[in-house]
């Protein structure tokens, strides 16, 4: 939910600044804009995305100092008087947010009493007129520290002065990491627009306030105490952040499942078994995520309950606090996010923290608000997933969450094992004709407008997972249901020729599943499956390996492509789909 950047060094900021954008510009894409300070403090802004444009076709002046922005919107429409930065009235500086300021209405209400005269609709041009009213009787710095105490929610801000040429950032619930590379400093929403230029970073945490100038100083929001951050050292490659030869990075982390598999399940050992002995010890533990997260997490219910026979509870990351009534301190949260930042998954840790109970996570995302905020990670190790939809986080996690709930069954090496040979095999079915196929059937389907996909057991949040694939890529009408929920409704959408995506998979309920896809073809449906196996009933049949407990991994890849090829074939644009974004950082 927007990126946003700031730049002091020796190079040209402005063009640091627009190529940050368009690395995170996955976050958000509705408009964008940059500041800079030369002779004074320009603002260009636009709306769409920025991905075309060049620094030689954008009227800023070479300076050291920049700020930039690109948006998903919340406060207001995609117009250019909303789109970042937004100017102080006086022009002394501009800033870019990120997050949403709960309280902007009183703070707002305020200022016009004032005579502030609003020009967009957002909160953050309210942030801009609250640090001009500090400013009126303290310096920068401690005016700024003011201004930001007064905000609620959770926020990143980055503002460009004017006066004193400095950058100054700040972050309470939204990310900001700190690039420090040689005599230049580089702040942005996540690594992948400072990977280029550092990989040296301070991951900044809430009630941080960096100020760059010759160097960097890191202040407490609040107290204005100095603070001595850690600087980290990212392993993430700016080639991994790269399309390279793909046209999309859709496709590319989908074929980067070949090895990101395996990458997901070497860990530590003592740290997997920590992680395990934590669930085999906790007094109601709850899955928790939000969207494709959110399926993975239904899948550990399934894969705790066969393997270790152990009952753990799901929920939505937006839904969990109203389970706080059963929290107590032996509760645990299995938390799965690839970027760490989703706001209604955070939310969920707050309410468990308030109980006193354990968090474990499962974060793509290294130093982000999750995986700090939580008593054991486990990175998922796939490298930076750029595409809004995810991917090869999805089978890194569900990899994981599979490998627990091996390892809480003290059957850690079996896990191992089961999980090293589906990553092969997986491997193995990710060829040129594999991918053909699927392409084919894409083609054979996009004109349909409404898909389903069923499944049954372990392979149930995988039909749901099918359906957000296809959903959000291509805009064609997809759902998942639980194969025996077809007859109590959903069965009458069944018409003669619907595609229906049916997985099939080696275990105890394939006759059950196999007997609910033919339900829906003898009402005329399309039956597409996705099976080690073929059988009568498939009108198109996905071969896919038999990988055991580890069918999940397997059976979501050819949806995965499926998703990709619809999209293609429907002429969508496949990694920036409309209305969403990469991170979810409101609420
Ligand atoms: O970063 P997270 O894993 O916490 O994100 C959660 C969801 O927003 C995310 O999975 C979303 O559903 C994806 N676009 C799905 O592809």
């Amino acid at each position: 939910m927007c990126g946003i950047i700031g730049y002091k060094g020796q190079r040209n900021a402005s063009e640091v600044v627009l190529n940050g954008l368009k690395a995170l510009e996955y976050r958000g894409y509705d408009s964008w804009g940059i500041a800079s300070l030369s002779s004074e403090l320009d603002v260009v802004k636009d709306i769409g995305k920025i991905g075309k444009w060049m620094i030689e076709d954008i009227d800023l002046s070479k300076s050291s100092l920049a700020i930039g922005h690109t948006r998903w919107a919340t406060h207001g429409g995609v117009t250019t008087e909303n789109a970042h930065p937004h100017y102080s009235l006086d022009k002394r500086f501009a800033i870019v947010q990120n997050g949403i300021v709960e309280n902007y209405q009183d703070l707002k209400k305020e200022l016009v009493q004032k005579g502030y005269n609003f020009k967009s609709e957002t909160d953050t041009e309210v942030i801009a007129y609250i640090i001009q009213e500090e400013l009126k009787d303290k310096e920068l710095i401690e005016g700024f520290r003011s201004a930001f105490s007064r905000l609620k929610g959770r926020n990143a801000v980055v503002l460009i002065d004017s006066v004193s040429g400095k950058i100054i950032g700040a972050r309470n619930g939204s990310p900001l990491i700190l690039g420090v590379g040689d005599g230049e400093y580089i702040l942005a929403s996540d690594a992948s627009p400072i990977v280029k230029y550092t990989k040296d970073v301070v991951f900044m945490q809430d009630n941080d306030v960096v100020v760059l100038n010759d160097s960097y100083h890191i202040i407490n929001s609040v107290t204005g105490e100095e603070i001595d951050r850690e600087v980290s050292h990212v392993s993430w490659d700016i080639k991994q952040a790269q399309k390279g030869d793909y046209p999309h990075f859709m496709i590319k982390e989908i074929m980067e499942q070949r090895t990101t598999v395996a990458d997901s399940i070497a860990q530590e050992k003592d740290a997997v078994m920590e992680i395990a002995n934590a669930l085999n010890g906790a007094f109601g533990t709850y899955a928790v995520g939000c969207g494709t997260a959110a399926k993975v997490c239904l899948a550990a219910t399934y894969a705790f309950s066969s393997i270790t026979h152990k009952h753990i509870n799901f929920s939505l990351g937006s839904e969990f606090p109203s389970y706080h009534h059963f929290l107590t301190d032996k509760s645990l949260l299995l938390v799965v996010s690839q970027s760490g930042e989703t706001a209604d998954t955070l939310e969920a840790i707050e309410v468990m923290k308030k109980r006193n109970g354990k968090v474990v996570s499962l974060v793509n995302v290294m130093g982000s608000s999750i995986m700090r905020q939580s008593d054991y990670a486990l990175l998922n190790n796939v490298g930076p997933e750029k595409s809004v939809c995810s991917t090869k986080a999805t089978t890194a996690q569900l990899a994981q969450c599979i490998l627990l709930a091996y390892a809480a069954a003290d059957k850690y090496d079996e896990g191992m094992n089961l999980l090293k040979d589906a990553s092969n095999k997986l491997n193995l079915m990710l060829n040129d004709q594999f991918c053909n196929s699927i392409k084919k059937l894409a083609c054979k389907i996009v004109d349909w407008e409404s898909m389903y996909v069923l499944g049954r057991g372990l392979n149930y949040s995988i039909a749901l997972e099918a359906s957000i694939k296809i959903q959000e890529v291509s805009y064609i009408h997809a759902e998942g249901f639980a194969g025996g929920e077809l007859k109590h409704g959903p069965i009458a959408l069944i018409d003669k020729g619907t595609p229906c995506i049916v997985f099939v998979a080696n275990d105890d309920v394939k006759e059950e599943i196999l007997g609910n896809a033919m339900e829906v073809k003898a009402r005329g449906g399309y039956i597409i499956g996705v099976s080690p196996e073929d059988n009568s009933i498939f009108d198109f049949w996905i071969k896919v390996p038999d990988v055991g407990d580890a069918s999940p991994i397997v059976n979501i890849v050819p949806i995965q492509l499926l998703a990709y090829y619809l999209a293609v074939e429907k002429g969508c644009d496949v990694d920036m789909p409309r209305n969403l974004a990469k991170s979810v950082t409101v609420k």
